[in-house]
């Protein structure tokens, strides 16, 4: 787990938001960090420290003249043995008071104190969002080096709906995993597939399989945690889109083929981890096929396009990454498929280990040969693989995100 050992400092600042606070915390804790909780006087109005207290297992601060503390200068003891601090909720306020140096109370001169990085998670009614003095802020902060994690856009406490409303707790551990990883793709695009496709035979029944999307969503996340700007095309998944993906949905392989069409260009990087079928019924029938009095019936099928191959044979290609879920001979498929597709990268797996799994074992297929990347959960295998792609592209990354 990377968050295991993470020294966190929570600051908690005054919104409804603050409700979340208390799974972020006690998930953090899951996660095996060590975490400290500051919380502002106006969070206290919508949580109390004793919440805190009970689901970090340590005392909650709130005062910046606490005498208790040595030397009284709570502001550089609580943040110097942290690897991060963590804002959630940050109101507008404080990110205002963050963006322009001001101390005032415990948490902001913590922040300004601070020598480890920052991650907000705003949280704030959508017009304070928009606001131009938010706006000024918001670009001040990340001139900075301040992380945001969100806010994510619906419906707010108030009544309103829009920008701003915090992310959910698990959103902000996986933004703080993020904070972690290194950037091995900084400034890149790369455009992924991920899921099965659906081919109809009729307005009820299609040809699927029984791909469940998750190795494709894991490398859009560890290919977007390592600093690239991600478009994830899908086929019909029930999964949540990580954090600042581009999602395109669709449904059958050539929507899959017209959406690559569309965003490849620009794109550094092709992954391909869809499942795509590689035949669709020749004629889907308008209406629903009747059984009345068959004894059975034969579908006619035509092939589908290879989207990879396509992407890989264009004049200027983007690095092209191959998957190839096979039941047997492993290795002889999947250099046979790397050679015939033309592509550098091939990720090559037991389909009946990694379908629907939450865990996989995948084997990388390149020049130099064959690389066991050995046995996880998917995240971990995606994180590995990007950390291929990017040796392989010569590019090197710069551990954890730029601090302030
Ligand atoms: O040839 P095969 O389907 O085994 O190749 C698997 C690889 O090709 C995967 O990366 C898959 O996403 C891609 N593929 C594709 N379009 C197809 C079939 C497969 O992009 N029609």
């Amino acid at each position: 787990m990377t968050l295991k050992g993470k020294r966190i400092l929570l600051g908690l600042t005054g919104g409804i938001a603050a409700f979340k606070a208390a799974q972020l915390v006690r998930s953090l804790a899951k996660a095996g960090c060590d975490v400290r909780v500051v919380m502002t006087e106006a969070a206290c109005r919508f949580i109390t420290p004793v919440t805190m207290q009970a689901l970090s297992g340590q005392r909650v601060y709130t005062d910046l003249w606490d005498p208790s503390l040595p030397d009284n200068m709570a502001h550089i003891e609580l943040s110097r043995d942290r690897d991060l601090i963590v804002v959630a909720p940050a109101s507008a306020d404080f990110m205002a008071k963050a963006a322009r140096g001001l101390a005032d109370d415990l948490l902001s001169t913590l922040v300004l104190a601070r020598r480890c990085g920052l991650l907000l998670a705003p949280a704030m009614n959508v017009e304070m969002w928009q606001n131009p003095a938010t706006r000024r802020n918001v670009k001040r902060l990340r001139d900075d080096g301040v992380v945001l994690a969100g806010p994510a856009s619906g419906d707010q406490a108030c009544g309103e709906t829009g920008m701003g409303r915090m992310l959910e707790a698990e959103q902000i551990v996986a933004e703080v995993e993020a904070f972690f990883q290194p950037r091995l793709l900084t400034g890149m695009h790369v455009l992924v597939t991920a899921g099965p496709t659906v081919e109809p035979i009729d307005p009820v029944r299609a040809i699927t399989n029984a791909s469940s999307g998750k190795m494709g969503y894991a490398v859009a996340r560890a290919a977007r945690e390592a600093g690239a700007s991600v478009t994830l095309v899908s086929g019909p998944t029930a999964l949540e889109v990580p954090v600042g993906v581009k999602r395109i949905g669709v449904r059958t392989a050539q929507e899959m083929f017209d959406a690559v069409k569309r965003s490849v260009d620009g794109a550094d990087i092709f992954i391909s981890v869809a499942a795509v079928a590689d035949y669709r019924v020749a004629s889907a029938s308008a209406q629903k096929i009747k059984k009345a009095g068959r004894k059975g019936m034969t579908l006619e099928l035509t092939e589908n396009p290879d989207i990879l191959a396509y992407v890989a044979g264009l004049k200027k290609p983007p690095f092209c990454v191959g998957f190839a879920a096979e039941s047997e001979n492993l290795a002889a498929h999947a250099m046979e498929k790397r050679s015939s597709k033309r592509i550098p990268l091939l990720a090559a797996n037991l389909a009946q280990e990694a379908l629907g799994a939450d865990d996989n074992a995948l084997t990388l297929f390149d020049d130099a040969g064959e690389h066991k990347l050995g046995r996880g959960p998917k995240l971990d295998q995606a994180r590995k693989l990007v950390a291929h792609i990017s040796a392989m592209l010569g590019k090197k990354g710069k551990a954890g995100r730029a601090q302030a």
